[in-house]
């Protein structure tokens, strides 16, 4: 086991209690409590953001034709990681995961295995070092075929506009045209009192400082790129499997874009 603080709430075992797991500590434990209190429904949007993601990446596999994917800001494995979606419309599919919680890595090393026609590699490194996370990552995927790069709940804590846009840059500089780009992120201007609350309870402790953007902001973040119907949207209103899905609450926005 890596060493961690467990008397520090972490932002990956927080989100695990918010989504019902069992992988994390008391003070992780107390700033969930904390953070729901200040935002009720914030247990429906953590959920909305998987399934936003079971979408995004049965999208990208199954309707896109795309069998690589870098996913950064993993997070503790849980219900339908990206390998098990995207190898589940296509076995051969090829995943890197990226955290820079030691955590995350630990469980992500013992949890998420391969269909052995596909590959899972995992990296310690932090978003804001996009070069370190492109070179490790050429070690399993093939920079010259698409990728699909799924930054879902992860850039909300890259609090400055210029450097969120220059890391998506970075990423999408070293694809090739047709790859894309999957961002879900905590929205400034959807049940905004609660989450602004909710936001400043979680910086008072957490060491990753979370940032909300309204939908210009996150539009903004796929500068350069095309977004695929129906754009920037909530995430539950994202090509949703059903009506009910369509309408549940959530606080995120999220989109999918293609390189042209
Ligand atoms: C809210 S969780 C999202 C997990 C998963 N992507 C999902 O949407 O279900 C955010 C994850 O991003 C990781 N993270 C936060 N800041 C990061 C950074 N600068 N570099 C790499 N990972 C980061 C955290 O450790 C955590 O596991």
């Amino acid at each position: 086991m890596p060493d961690f603080d467990t008397s520090v709430p972490h932002i990956a075992r927080v989100y695990d209690y918010w989504l019902g797991g069992k992988d994390n500590f008391a003070a992780d434990r107390e700033m969930g409590e904390r953070t729901l209190k200040a935002y009720p429904n914030l247990v429906y949007s953590v959920r909305a953001n998987r399934a936003f993601l079971t979408r995004t990446v049965r999208f990208l596999a199954a309707g896109t034709g795309i069998r690589q994917f870098l996913d950064i800001g993993t997070g503790i494995p849980t219900a339908n990681n990206t390998h098990e979606v995207a190898q589940r419309a296509a076995p051969e599919c090829r995943i890197v995961y990226v955290d820079n919680d030691p955590i995350v890595l630990s469980h992500a090393q013992a949890l998420l295995k391969s269909d052995p026609q596909g590959a899972c590699a995992y990296l310690d490194a932090d978003l804001r070092d996009p070069e370190k996370i492109l070179a490790g990552a050429a070690d399993t995927l093939d920079f010259s075929k698409p990728v699909a790069v799924m930054l879902i709940a992860v850039m909300h804590f890259i609090g400055d506009d210029a450097e969120a846009s220059a890391i998506i840059n970075k990423l999408t500089d070293a694809c090739v045209p047709g790859s894309s780009v999957a961002i879900s992120h905590a929205a400034a201007d959807i049940d905004a009192e609660q989450q602004t609350e909710m936001v400043r309870r979680l910086n008072q402790s957490v060491a990753e400082k979370a940032t909300l953007r309204d939908r210009a902001g996150v539009t903004r973040l796929f500068d350069g790129l095309e977004l695929i119907e129906p754009g920037v949207v909530r995430v539950t209103e994202w090509r949703p499997d059903s009506q009910l899905e369509a309408v549940s609450p959530t606080g995120l926005w999220g989109g999918v874009a293609r390189k042209p």
